[in-house]
C-alpha cells in the first residue's frame, strides 16, 4: 500500500522551470534517499510533500488524499538549516509542538496533561540521545545536539512521514555515523516513512530502501530555462519494512538489511529497471 503518490508534478519560479513530470508511488515503511545536483530542486521537493508550496502541476497524495495546503503533523520535518527555539531549553523545544497541538485556546496545559506532556518529552531526550541535555539552551549544544534536538523536534508530534533535508551535511563523520544509527533506530521503531536528501551517495546507499535521482533529462541551449528535473533512476535497494502494527516483535529484518550493503538482486519496489548507476 502507497502512503504517498507523487502524479504527474511539475514546479515552475518565475517562468523557470524546476521541476517536471514527476511520478512517485513510494509505500509505506520506506526509506527513499534523494540525490541530485545542487540547484535541481530537491529542497522545492520536499517543501511541496509538507504542503508548504503548492505545485504548479499534478498532485500530491498522501493515503489516497490530496494533502492540505499547510504542513499537518503527519508529516514532519528537519530542513537543510533547521531551526530551533534559541531561548527555550530543549526539554521546552520539545514540549512547544505538543503544547501548541493539546492546549489549543488554553495557552498552557495543566495537571495530568502536562505530566504527559513531560513523561512524553522525556522518553523522546533518552531515544534522541539527550537525556543529560534537557536544561541546555540550543546555543550550548554541539551541531551534532542541535541535529539531534531538530530531529527530535519533528518526530515529537509522530509523523507518519519525515522529510529531512541533508540532516547531516555539516556533521563529522563520527557523528555521522551516530547519527545513522539513530535514524534508522528511529525509523524501525516507528515504522514512519522517510525521505530523505542528501549529498553523500555513500550515506544514500547505506541508509535508503529506494534511491531516487534528480536530474534535467532535456537541455535547449537557446532555453535554459524551458526544462526542469525529473526522476532519473528509481533504485531499489531494499524492502520497505512493514507497518509498524503488522510488524513481529524482536529485531526488524529490514533495519538490520539497513546495516549491510544492498543486496544485487533486490527485488524492484517499482517494477522500473534502471539501466545504469547514477
Ligand atoms: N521560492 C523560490 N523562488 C524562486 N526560485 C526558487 C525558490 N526556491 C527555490 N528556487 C529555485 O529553484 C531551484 C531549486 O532550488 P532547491 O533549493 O529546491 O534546490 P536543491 O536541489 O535543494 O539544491 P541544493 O542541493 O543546493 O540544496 C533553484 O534554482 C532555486 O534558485
Ligand atoms: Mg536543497
Amino acid at each position: 500500500m502507497s502512503v504517498l503518490e507523487v502524479r504527474g508534478l511539475g514546479v515552475d519560479y518565475d517562468g523557470v522551470r524546476v521541476l517536471e513530470r514527476i511520478d512517485l508511488s513510494v509505500a509505506a515503511g520506506a526509506f527513499c534517499t534523494v540525490v541530485g545536483a545542487s540547484g535541481c530542486g530537491k529542497s522545492t521537493f520536499l517543501r511541496i510533500l509538507l504542503g508548504q508550496e503548492r505545485p504548479t502541476r499534478g498532485e500530491v497524495l498522501l493515503d489516497g488524499v490530496p494533502i492540505p495546503p499547510e504542513p499537518m503533523p503527519d508529516r514532519g520535518v528537519v530542513f537543510q538549516k533547521y531551526s530551533v527555539f534559541a531561548h527555550l531549553s530543549v526539554r521546552d523545544n520539545l514540549a512547544l509542538p505538543l503544547e501548541i497541538q493539546r492546549a489549543r485556546g488554553l495557552g498552557r496545559l495543566f495537571g495530568r496533561a502536562r505530566r504527559q506532556v513531560r513523561a512524553e518529552v522525556a522518553d523522546l531526550l533518552h531515544r534522541i540521545g539527550l537525556e543529560h541535555a534537557g536544561d541546555r539552551y540550543p546555543g550550548q549544544l554541539s551541531g551534532g545536539m542541535q541535529q539531534r534536538l531538530a530531529i527530535g523536534q519533528a518526530l515529537v508530534l509522530k509523523p507518519r512521514v519525515l522529510l529531512l533535508d541533508e540532516p547531516f551535511g555539516a556533521l563529522d563523520p563520527g557523528i555521522k555515523k551516530d547519527m545513522h544509527a539513530l535514524i534508522l533506530n528511529l525509523w524501525q521503531d516507528t515504522g514512519m516513512t522517510v525521505f530523505m536528501v542528501t549529498h553523500d551517495i555513500q550515506e544514500a546507499f547505506q541508509l535508503g530502501t529506494r534511491l531516487v535521482v534528480f536530474d534535467k533529462l532535456r537541455h535547449d541551449p537557446h532555453a535554459p530555462r524551458a526544462f526542469g528535473a525529473t526522476i532519473t533512476y528509481d533504485l531499489p535497494l531494499r524492502p520497505p519494512q512493514p507497518p509498524a502494527a503488522d510488524r513481529p516483535a524482536g529485531p526488524d529484518p529490514a533495519a538490520a538489511a539497513a546495516s549491510q550493503p544492498p543486496a544485487p538482486d533486490a527485488a524492484p519496489e517499482t517494477g522500473e529497471t534502471p539501466d545504469a548507476a547514477p
